[in-house]
């Protein structure tokens, strides 16, 4: 039988945070030394260097835990990988929560994420307004659709983000070539209206139930990620974004999450575009006073507490 996990156990909390692969940021940084601050222990470390191990009396081996089990996890980066690897990863993070250790976010929330067709799903299934979006596989049928379809549309990868690989398709001549979207077609109404010079959306943090922070980020491209030169400004949050944001959290059970939001041009209407599970808040920091990492640390520490 293997062992289960006290959680009464130990004092002070004892946390992992999983960084990138070669190392933290200035995130995590500021993570740690709110954590820190909190009177947690905090070991830094990566999925990739976790193991699976029989010989161990939880079936994990954490670096820095000496068989034993974390109190709670926070899952700042998985980085990317082959399939195998990414497997390998969620697996240790499922395993985590399977023996009752707190992940944030944990890997099925992660997995809802990550896969923008399921997060899409999801929205949809909540009763919430999505852009118009059909995900399918192969480039025939990709082709086929276009051709259909009267408008420009957007492609992006099932996995991006940061705005990489995110493409308009004004033609179905204009799709990319199989091997760079694994074969998968995301495909979604092009909402940009086209005679605008400065494009913007909004970003939304929400940490435990409730919004930390937003921004609207905006540039002369239609991308308007901070990765592809969007610029963080200000915003006054509505109820409205408020409650789309919280809603989307909801949808696909995040405990903290950035929440883009888009206005559709023609309509007016908000719409939840995507939601990241592993979100940097570097550019919302430069327009907000809020201490994202503070209020972080503080909504994990409460929702361990909870736990106990
Ligand atoms: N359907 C769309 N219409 C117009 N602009 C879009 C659309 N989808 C995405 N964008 C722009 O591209 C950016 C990146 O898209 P997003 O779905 O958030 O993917 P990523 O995970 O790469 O951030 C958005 O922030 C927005 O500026
Ligand atoms: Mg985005």
């Amino acid at each position: 039988m293997p062992a289960s996990r006290d959680p009464k156990s130990s004092s002070p909390k004892r946390l992992v945070l999983f960084v990138e692969d070669g190392g933290g940021d200035w995130h995590a940084r500021q993570l740690v030394a709110a954590f820190e601050q909190r009177g947690a222990e905090v070991v830094t470390t990566t999925l990739k260097a976790c193991a699976f191990d029989t010989s161990c009396p939880y079936g994990l081996d954490i670096p820095g835990f000496d068989q034993q089990l974390p109190d709670a996890a926070f899952v700042r980066a998985i980085s990317t990988g082959s399939l195998e690897q990414i497997t390998f990863r969620l697996g240790i993070l499922h395993a985590l929560r399977e023996s009752g250790v707190m992940v944030w976010n944990d890997a099925r929330t992660i997995e809802r994420c990550v896969d923008k067709s399921t997060a899409t799903f999801l929205f949809q299934k909540a009763g919430l307004p999505v852009p118009t979006t059909r995900v399918i596989e192969g480039h025939a049928r990709a082709n086929k659709e276009a051709h259909q379809i009267d408008r420009p549309l957007v492609v992006k990868p099932l996995f991006g983000s940061q705005g990489n690989g995110v493409m308009r398709a004004d033609t179905a001549a204009d799709l990319p070539p199989p091997d760079t979207v694994g074969d998968v077609y995301y495909l979604q109404h092009y909402l940009r209206d086209d005679k605008a010079d400065t494009f913007a959306d909004i970003r939304v943090f929400v940490c435990n139930g409730q919004v930390l922070a937003a921004m609207s980020r905006q540039g002369a491209y239609w991308v308007t990620n901070v990765h592809q030169g969007g610029k963080p400004a200000p915003l006054t949050l509505s109820d409205e974004m408020a409650q789309l944001a919280l809603a989307a959290c909801r949808a696909v059970g995040a405990n903290y999450a950035g929440v883009d939001l888009i206005q559709d041009p023609t309509s007016g209407q908000l719409l939840v575009l995507e939601i990241n599970s592993n979100p940097a808040w570097k550019g919302l920091h430069s327009v907000s006073d809020v201490d994202i990492a503070a209020a972080l640390a503080d909504g994990f520490l409460a929702s361990l507490k909870e736990m106990d």
